[in-house]
């Protein structure tokens, strides 16, 4: 089974879930980035309206975060490769009267092209799902070909902790690559060091304009890490980035 199989799978699982639970799902997960989007916007971008921002949530799943920045007037794209995601976001948005464009796209390809810039791109956890260099690399080219010159990345990526728990049927290699035993062994996700990921940011095309470790956030990889306590998981990063 690809990733892709595997995070489309795991959306088909929630195909019988009404547009009502959708949404209080999108959305309860989606408030804290929400919250960090509304302070950045404000930093960063202040001399824009949200009525008419152009945002782009990439690996968007229902496309949270965007729900509640359309509430309050963008106009809001989601990227994400599984259509059942893409198609539950839009049974969501449509229950709101909200008006969204969906975007089926693998965001690793080096040749995908979205025809617009966006003032606001937003990764709520996209970026520690791809594990490997190379399109960790064409992942940043496409944010930066797609912001608007005066435009903001806006990213919540886990992050590795000095303790750091993990539990059967997982390991992290010495890239910090945390692998899943998924009939074979795949790898899920990319725990960076906070100071490696500062690093491979400085070495694309972005300015950090934030960057902070949140210790006391702890991230939940798979549900099978739900039991730990926080100062055992992955921490948390949030960012905001501008082309140089
Ligand atoms: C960890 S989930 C996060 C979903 C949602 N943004 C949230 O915060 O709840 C990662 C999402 O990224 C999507 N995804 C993973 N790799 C992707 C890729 N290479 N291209 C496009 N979407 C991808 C998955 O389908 C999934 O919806």
């Amino acid at each position: 089974m690809s990733l892709q199989e595997y995070y489309e799978e795991s959306y088909r699982r929630d195909q019988t879930l009404g547009a009502g639970e959708l949404l209080q799902e999108a959305v309860s997960s989606a408030k804290g980035l929400f919250n960090f989007a509304l302070e950045s916007k404000e930093r960063f971008l202040p001399e824009s309206d949200w009525n008419g921002l152009r945002v782009l949530e990439t690996g968007a799943g229902r496309g949270g975060v965007g729900l509640l920045l359309a509430r309050l007037g963008a106009r809001v794209t989601l990227v994400d490769f599984s259509p059942t995601a893409l198609a539950q976001a839009s049974a969501v948005y449509a229950a709101e009267g909200l008006e969204v464009e969906t975007i089926e796209a693998d965001v690793v390809h080096p040749d995908l092209a979205l025809g617009q810039r966006f003032d606001l791109i937003i990764d709520s956890h996209l970026l520690h799902c791809l594990t490997e260099d190379p399109d960790r690399a064409s992942y940043y080219r496409l944010i930066s070909d797609h912001l608007t010159p005066t435009g903001i990345f806006i990213a919540e990526s886990m992050v590795h902790r000095k303790a750091l728990s993990i539990p059967e049927g997982f390991m992290l290699d010495p890239r910090n690559v945390l692998w899943q035993l998924i009939g074979s062994w795949r790898p899920v996700r990319r725990i960076l060091d906070s100071l490696d990921l500062e690093e491979e940011l400085n070495n694309s095309r972005f300015n950090i304009v934030y960057f902070y470790y949140y210790g006391q956030l702890g991230f939940v990889p798979h549900r099978s890490f739900l039991d730990l306590p926080t100062e055992i998981l992955p921490a948390a990063v949030r960012l905001v980035v501008k082309n140089r």
